[in-house]
């Protein structure tokens, strides 16, 4: 058997199933999920309507780079929502579709890494999780870039040492990120352009929570913004990831795409061809209605801002707390251990959270001397812990219901 399987993790949901077995919570609380981060919002119906009518179409085989019109669809898209203009992103070299970013993400690492060498793939710490699976399957070395408060939540570019810059073949970008909610802004992202193109790696930006976002006037900027504001007017060494599971609710569907540098995207698609994930056509037909519809995507964005800001105003007396810009998580300091703190929380609010030590790993900091080295082995802190993740995805009502439980538990301890 590959022996890089044994090198993965266990994925953080195991291990809180793990860290709640026994746990038995008060019988008359209705349990409040607020682990995972699955939009509960409803489907859009127009989006499933198309799905419907088209379930005759699977009686063909999908080409893995999809329908054109669903390329140009996410073109189209991808020019509204960050700006750019008309023309710049070529559906036909520039678009492939994939099933959920996560499918996507794990497959452009198995695809790009060149583990011949001593390969790193950069991430933000902590992260999700796909991102050191899939460095770790492919045969290069996580390196973790801890996104903590003192470095506003950002990945801190400026302390990765030259010996590791060298080494590294992808850097993955998560903005808005998970769990943190931190937003990169334009000059972060060209910074990051500056410094592949220096030492010649990639840049893979997962911007599936872009349309998340808590201050209406303010859209969070992405990274193919970014590129041609440097004049890479072929986005050169970049591919940006974004879905329909959170812009529309739509997790089910499994409907996401890539965009970017066309010299990428061509050896993307050939993997992709053996790989044989191609979408099927019903999907892509629901997919172009949801890609070519904005506002039930405003509407779903204008229920987490509603979110926020009926839980914040409940927990921020009680809790370490900050408003994130984007995204639909809540990653407060809990001041203290996340573990014990999820587990008491399930056990007295039946309330489920999930502790930030899952989402992260004990490294080296950026600035150490460990660094360059490969993964961390245990010589940092781990950067999740302490917090845990609350995800503001069940109904207001529930929402705000929990946000009461768990002011509730603070104030009793
Ligand atoms: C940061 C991040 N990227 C990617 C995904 C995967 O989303 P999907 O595969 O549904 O597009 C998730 C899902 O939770 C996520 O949080």
């Amino acid at each position: 058997m590959n022996p890089r399987l044994g090198r993965l993790h266990a994925y953080p949901f195991e291990r809180l199933a793990r860290l709640k077995a026994g746990v038995v919570p008060p019988a008359g609380l209705a349990h409040i999920a607020m682990s995972i981060g699955e939009p509960q919002h409803p489907a859009p119906e127009f989006v499933i309507d198309v799905l419907r009518r088209s379930l005759d179409r699977l009686g063909s085989y999908p080409a893995t780079a999809g329908l054109p019109a669903l390329r140009t669809a996410c073109a189209a898209w991808l020019q509204r929502r960050f700006g750019l203009a008309p023309g710049s992103v070529d559906p036909d070299s520039m678009v492939l579709p994939v099933n959920g970013t996560r499918e996507g993400l794990f497959a452009f690492v198995q695809a790009m890494v060149d583990a011949r060498g001593e390969a790193l793939v950069a991430m933000p710490n902590p992260f999700y999780q796909i991102y050191e699976g899939a460095a770790l399957l492919a045969g290069a070395e996580p390196y973790f870039l801890d996104t903590t408060a003192a470095t506003h939540y950002l990945p801190d570019l400026d302390a990765v040492p030259e010996s590791a810059w060298r080494r590294c073949q992808v850097l993955f970008l998560c903005s808005p990120g998970n769990p943190t909610g931190a937003v990169m802004s334009l000059p972060f992202l060209q910074h990051a352009l500056q410094l592949a193109e220096r030492y010649d790696f990639l840049i893979a930006a997962d911007e599936c929570y872009t349309e998340l976002y808590l201050d209406e006037g303010s859209p969070p900027a992405g990274l193919l913004q970014a590129c041609i504001a440097c004049g890479h007017s072929r986005f050169e060494r970049c591919v940006v990831f974004h879905s329909l599971s959170k812009r529309s609710s739509l997790p089910g569907l499994r409907s996401g795409f890539v965009a970017g540098d066309p010299r990428i995207l061509a050896r993307f698609l050939l993997y992709r061809t053996y790989h044989g994930s191609a979408m099927a056509i019903p999907t892509q037909l629901a997919s172009i209605a949801a890609w070519d519809e904005d506002s039930h995507a405003t509407v779903n964005r204008h229920l987490y801002q509603e979110k926020f800001a009926r839980v914040l105003p409940i927990l921020e007396p009680v809790m370490r707390v900050e408003r994130p810009a984007g995204g639909f998580y809540l990653w407060p300091d809990v001041c203290g251990d996340d573990e014990q703190f999820a587990r008491d929380l399930f056990r007295t609010q039946n309330i489920t959270v999930l502790p930030g030590t899952y989402l992260a790993r004990a490294g080296f900091p950026a600035t150490g001397t460990g660094a360059g080295t490969g993964t961390g082995a245990g010589i940092g802190p781990n950067p999740g812990a302490g917090r845990v993740r609350i995800s503001l995805v069940p109904d207001l009502a529930q929402c705000v219901e929990a946000a009461h439980r768990i002011r509730r538990f603070l104030t009793a301890r």
